[in-house]
C-alpha cells in the first residue's frame, strides 16, 4: 500500500489513478496530522509527499512532516514531490531522509518508476542476509571477474547484486585502482539491462565546449566542425547503462546539463529543437570525495543525491588485505596461461609480504606487479627477493619521470594539473605563468575557462 500526501485532491487523485492503473493500492491524506497517524496505524510500503504542502509556507512544514514519518518509520520510504524552482527544498528532504524526488511537472513515466525504484529497494534492504557466503553470491549473481572474499567485500558485493536488478543510479567511490570500473561492469550484467547497451564516457576526459555534443549528440551544422549528424552518448545508451566516469571533472556548467538530463530524462540534441526522452540507468564513479566537493562548493548538491540513490564505497587494498593472496594468485594464474608458464606459484613467505605492503595503487599495481615480476624472475617459485627489484623499479619509475601512469590522467588533466602549478609557482602572475608554459596570455586565459580555474 501507497500512501499518497498533498493538500490538493487533484494531485492525490491522479497520482492514484495512476498508479492503481500500475496495480498498485494507494490511499491519499490531505492533512500532516491525518497521514501522521494513517502511518502509525497502518504499515505503507511507501509514501508519496509533496513538499509544498501548505500553498502558505515555505516547505518547512513538508520537511517537518517528513521528519516525523522518518522518526515513526525509519524504514519506510519516502518520495518527495517538488517544485522545479524548490530544488533547496528537496536537497533538505534528501538530507532529512527522503530516498528520492521528483520536481513538476513530472511525468507518468518518471513518477513510475521513481516508485518502482523506491519499493525494490526497500524490498532489497529487507531481505539483505547478514553475512552473505561466497558461494551463495556466485549461486545468485555473476560476479565471476570480482575476486575476493573478505567479508566488507561480500557484503558490498550482496549490495549490488540486490540493486543490480532495480533501475536506482549508482555511485561507486573509492582510491584509484579499486575496482570501480569492474564493480560498474558487474551491475550491469546483473541487471536486467544486460543484453542492451553499456556506454562508458570518461567525462574527465571532455573538454567543456565540446560536452553537450558529446552526451546529447548534434545535429549537421549546429555549429562550424559539425559536418555530419552525430549521436550522444545518451541516444548510444539508450535502454541500457550509461556509466559516467571521473564524475567528480564536471565543471559546474557541464553539471547543470547533466541534472537536467538524469531529472527528468529529456535532453535536446544541439542545434535541434525537438526534445527527446531517454531510458537509461545512471552508474557513476569518481575517487574524489564528493561531500567534500560540495561543501566546497565544487559540486551540485542536488546533482549527488541524483546520482548516489546508492553509494557504494570500494575499500582500498590495504583494507581487505586478507584478499590479497588470492587476488595475486588470480593474476598469476591468467598471466601464466598468457606467457605459457603453467608451472608458476608464489612462495608463502612472498604471499605473506604482499600482504603487509600499503598498495597506493591498489588491485591495478598489484597486478602490474605480479606481471612485471613474472617478466623479470624467470623462477617457477616467486619469492620476496624477486618481487623486490621490480617493485623498486616501478619506485624509481615514478620518481624519474614524474608523469603520471599511462590511462590515469587524460592530456586535458595533465594541462590543467600543469597550469595550476605554474600558478602557484609564479604566486598568480599571469604574464610569468604564460611565459614559462610557453603560450600567449590570451591562450592562457581560454584555458582557465576551458579547465574553469579562478584566479
Ligand atoms: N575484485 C577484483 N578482482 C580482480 N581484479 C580486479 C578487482 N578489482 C579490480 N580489478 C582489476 O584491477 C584493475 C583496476 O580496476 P578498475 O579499472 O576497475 O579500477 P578503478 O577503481 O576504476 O580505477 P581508477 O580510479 O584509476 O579509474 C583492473 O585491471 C581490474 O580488472
Ligand atoms: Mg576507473
Amino acid at each position: 500500500m501507497i500512501l499518497i500526501v498533498d493538500d490538493d485532491p487533484s494531485v492525490t487523485t491522479s497520482i492514484s489513478l495512476l498508479l492503481r492503473q500500475s496495480s498498485y493500492r494507494t490511499q491519499t491524506s490531505s492533512h500532516p496530522t491525518a497521514a501522521l497517524s494513517l502511518i502509525n496505524q497502518q504499515s505503507f510500503q511507501l509514501v508519496i509527499l509533496d513538499m509544498n504542502f501548505s500553498r502558505r509556507t515555505t516547505g518547512e512544514e513538508g520537511i517537518e512532516l517528513l521528519k516525523q514519518i522518518k522518526a515513526a518509520k525509519p524504514g519506510l520510504p519516502v518520495i518527495l514531490l517538488t517544485a522545479w524552482g524548490s530544488i533547496q527544498l528537496a536537497v533538505a528532504g534528501v538530507r532529512a531522509g527522503a530516498s528520492d524526488f521528483i520536481t513538476k511537472p513530472w511525468t507518468h513515466q518518471q513518477l513510475l518508476q521513481a516508485v518502482k525504484t523506491a519499493l525494490e529497494l526497500s524490498a532489497a534492504h529487507s531481505t539483505q542476509t547478514p553475512n552473505p557466503t561466497r558461494e551463495k553470491l556466485d549461486e545468485q549473481y555473476n560476479f565471476k571477474d570480482l575476486i575476493g572474499n573478505d567479508p566488507k567485500f561480500l557484503k558490498l558485493l550482496e549490495v549490488i547484486g540486490r540493486v543490480a536488478a532495480t533501475d536506482a543510479s549508482v555511485l561507486i567511490t573509492g582510491e584509484s585502482g579499486t575496482g570501480k570500473e569492474l564493480i560498474a561492469e558487474a551491475i550491469h550484467r546483473n541487471s536486467p539491462r544486460t543484453n542492451k547497451a553499456f556506454i562508458k564516457v570518461n567525462l574527465g576526459g571532455i573538454p567543456a565546449q565540446l560536452f553537450e555534443s558529446e552526451m546529447f549528440g548534434h545535429v549537421k551544422g549546429a555549429f562550424t566542425d559539425a559536418r555530419a549528424d552525430r549521436k550522444g552518448r545518451f541516444e548510444l545508451a539508450d535502454g541500457g547503462t550509461i556509466f559516467l566516469d571521473e564524475i567528480g571533472d564536471l565543471d559546474a556548467s557541464a553539471q547543470v546539463k547533466l541534472l537536467r538530463v538524469l531529472q527528468d530524462r529529456t535532453y535536446e540534441v544541439l542545434g535541434s529543437s525537438i526534445t527527446r526522452t531517454v531510458d537509461i540507468r545512471v552508474i557513476s564513479a569518481t575517487n574524489r570525495n564528493l561531500a567534500e566537493m560540495v561543501s566546497s562548493g565544487h559540486f551540485r548538491e542536488d546533482l549527488l543525491y541524483r546520482l548516489n540513490l546508492i553509494a557504494v564505497h570500494l575499500p582500498p587494498l590495504r583494507e581487505r588485505s586478507s584478499d590479497i593472496p588470492l587476488i595475486a594468485n588470480h593474476f598469476l594464474t591468467s598471466m601464466a596461461k598468457v606467457y605459457r608458464r603453467a608451472d608458476l606459484s608464489i612462495s608463502d613467505g612472498a604471499l605473506k609480504w604482499l600482504q603487509s605492503l600499503p598498495w597506493p595503487g591498489n588491485i591495478r599495481q598489484l597486478k602490474h606487479l605480479i606481471e612485471r615480476t613474472i617478466l623479470v624472475s624467470g623462477k617457477e617459485v616467486l619469492e620476496v627477493d624477486d618481487f623486490r627489484l621490480p617493485m623498486e623499479m616501478e619506485a624509481s619509475d615514478s620518481h624519474k619521470d614524474s608523469l603520471p601512469q599511462v590511462g590515469s590522467m587524460t592530456l586535458d588533466e595533465i594541462e590543467k594539473a600543469m597550469i595550476l602549478k605554474a600558478l602557484k609557482h609564479h604566486g598568480g602572475n599571469i604574464s610569468r605563468v604564460a611565459e614559462a608554459l610557453g603560450m600567449s596570455r590570451a591562450a592562457l586565459y581560454r584555458r582557465f575557462e576551458k579547465y574553469g580555474i579562478e584566479i
